[in-house]
Parts: structure tokens; sequence; C-alpha cells
């Protein structure tokens, strides 16, 4: 019988059993997944996992908090913090293609997950990675489908090829409803369990133009305005996804009080999908949307414009970049 208990049970048995007494690396990105591996391997071996979090300080508001402070709190997991936003942000600077900025950030977080495994497993003696694998990517990476070249996709949680380690993955017989009822049973906080999937580029690939601490700022106040009025509205799970996108590079004209304004637009961009593959721009009701706008704009003094976007996918995709 699947429940969420007894796969809980059932997974911890087979760590012990696979890891012994031997060390254990896991990185978190933020995503429901890596949380969830994370937990699962806590709870069976506790004290001989490490887990390593890269803040590259392109996640929204909140979540790295979420990582290094509720995720701890509730696992007791030993946390690695490598704090590395100024890095990112340096290796940004100047660059606004949407293909050199996903490489930048891949290349950038393998090269601090990289250094940072390698002196723990010099300080520990590690043997395995923990991956949070689904059983979906299991399917998928078997079958090897063209599309998925569109964009160069990079998954944040990607593994070093030069690293020796044992690959454990907990969830690959899972998939995500059930990671989701075997994070809630190991009593991960709600936002993090039900988090909509975020690309592991994060912020960099929903600013339209160069990436700035100043308009990341911009970007996580918007957004953050957006998601609290989606969970106001009771809509989280029935959205898919819900970018909010910077336009920093355009300016608009606007008038507030006696003062004409020229500032930024942002975009909404919620959808629905299964999948990610297809997508249909999600009909969210007007006084959801209404409640957004009059925010954003009375809030984030360079926002003076609001628009939603409402194309499908195909032919748009979910993500600006
Ligand atoms: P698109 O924009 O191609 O996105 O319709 C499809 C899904 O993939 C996510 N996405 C990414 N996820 N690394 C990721 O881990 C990436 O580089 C990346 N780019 C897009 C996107 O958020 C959507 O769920």
């Amino acid at each position: 019988d699947w429940t969420s208990a007894n796969i809980v049970a059932e997974s911890i048995e087979q760590i012990r059993e696979t890891v012994g007494d031997r060390r254990v690396l896991c990185a978190l990105s933020g995503g429901v997944d890596s949380a969830v591996a994370a937990a699962l391997v806590q709870e069976a071996i506790g004290s001989q996992l490490t887990c390593v979090f890269v803040d590259h300080g392109l996640l929204r508001e909140g979540e790295a908090e979420q990582v290094k402070e509720d995720f701890v709190r509730v696992t007791g997991v030993d946390l690695v913090v490598a704090d590395e936003k100024e890095r990112f942000l340096g290796a940004l600077s100047g660059v606004t293609d949407p293909e050199e900025k996903r490489k930048i950030i891949g290349r950038e977080f393998i090269r601090t997950f990289e250094a940072t495994a390698a002196q723990l497993a010099g300080e520990r003696g590690i043997d395995f990675l923990v991956q949070g694998t689904l059983y979906p990517d299991v399917v998928e990476s078997g079958g090897g489908s063209g599309a998925a070249n569109i964009k160069s996709h990079h998954n944040v949680g990607g593994l070093p090829d030069d690293l020796q380690f044992t690959l454990i993955e907990p969830l690959r017989t899972m998939f995500k409803d059930e990671v989701r009822a075997v994070g809630a049973q190991l009593g991960l906080p709600e936002a993090m369990v039900w988090r909509h999937p975020f690309p592991g580029p994060g912020l960099g690939i929903r600013i339209i133009g160069e990436v700035t601490a100043e308009r990341l700022d911009i970007l996580r106040q918007a957004d953050a305005i957006a998601r609290h009025e989606l969970t106001a509205a009771r809509l989280d799970r029935e959205i898919w996804q819900f970018p909010v996108v910077l336009l920093a590079d355009v300016r608009s004209v606007g008038v507030q009080g006696d003062g004409r304004t020229y500032g930024h637009p942002i975009v909404l961009r919620p959808v629905v999908s299964d999948d990610a593959m297809t997508a249909d721009w999600a009909k969210l009701p007007y006084e959801v949307l209404e409640k957004i706008s009059t925010r954003i704009t009375n809030e984030c003094p360079e926002i003076n414009r609001v628009v939603v976007d409402i194309t499908s996918k195909p032919p748009g995709t979910i993500e600006w970049e």
C-alpha cells in the first residue's frame, strides 16, 4: 500500500543499508525535490549528512531564509552555506543575452559547488551525493527527446562530472505528488512542499536586460506581492507557475500625484499546465489582478505599469528568456 508513512519507512531503511557509516553530501536548491530528498536522508542517517546551499542571490524573497532557517530548524540538518551573491552578480555584469546568462549561472554554480564539495570531501571523507531525481526524470533521460534543446535547461542541482561520488536518489520511484506527500510527512514547511517550479537560473532570467542588485530588489518586491496575493486568493494549487518578469530596459511614461513618472513595466505570467511542455495563460480573477496591480504600482516606486501575458505555450515559452 502506498502511504507516505510506508514510503518514508522503506526509503529510510534502504538509505541506511546503502550508506552504512559513511558520509553523504546533498546540494539544496530551495526547490521541493532537493529538500525532500535531503530531509529523507537526514531522517535516515542524521549527522552523516552534510547539505550545501549555494546562495547565488537569484532566489525570490524569503527563499534563501527558508532553506537556511526553516529547513534547518525542522530537519536539524548540518548546512554549509556558500554565500556567493557577489560572485554571481560580478559574472553577470554587462550580460543581456538569455543563453549567456544561463551558461554563466550554470558554470558559476558548478564551480562553487565543486569547490565546496571538494573541501568537505577532503575534511570529512564523503562517499555519496544525494540527487532529487524523480521518476519522470528517469524516464525522460532514457527517452532523449529533442524538445529539451529549445532552451539550455540547466538543473542547478546538477552533478559535476569529475567528483567521485556514488549517487543516492531516494525519489527515483516517485511522482511529484508523492514527493510532496513525503515532504509533508517529514514536517517540511507548506511553502516549501507546495513551491511552484522555479528555474535554476532563478530571477536572472526574469530580468530582461542586465542583472543588477537594484533590479533584483525591484523584481523581488513585485514578485513577493504577486505571490502573496495569489496565496491570499487560495489559487496556488490551481496555477502551475506564476513568473513575474521585469522589463528592465523598457520605460514608459506614467503619472502619479502631480508628477510624470518614467518607470519600468512588470509582466505577470501566470500559467496553467500539466508538465510545462505546453501551457495556457491562466485566467486569474480580475479582482486578484487588480489587487496585484494596485499594490505593485503603489509599493514599488520604479514600476509604473503592470501588464499580463496572455500567450499560450506554444508559441510563447513559460519564461521570457
Ligand atoms: P519554458 O520557459 O521553456 O520553461 O517554457 C519550461 C519549464 O522549465 C523551467 N525552466 C527551467 N528550469 N533550469 C530549470 O531548472 C532552467 O534553466 C530552466 N528554464 C526554464 C520553467 O520555469 C518552466 O517550468
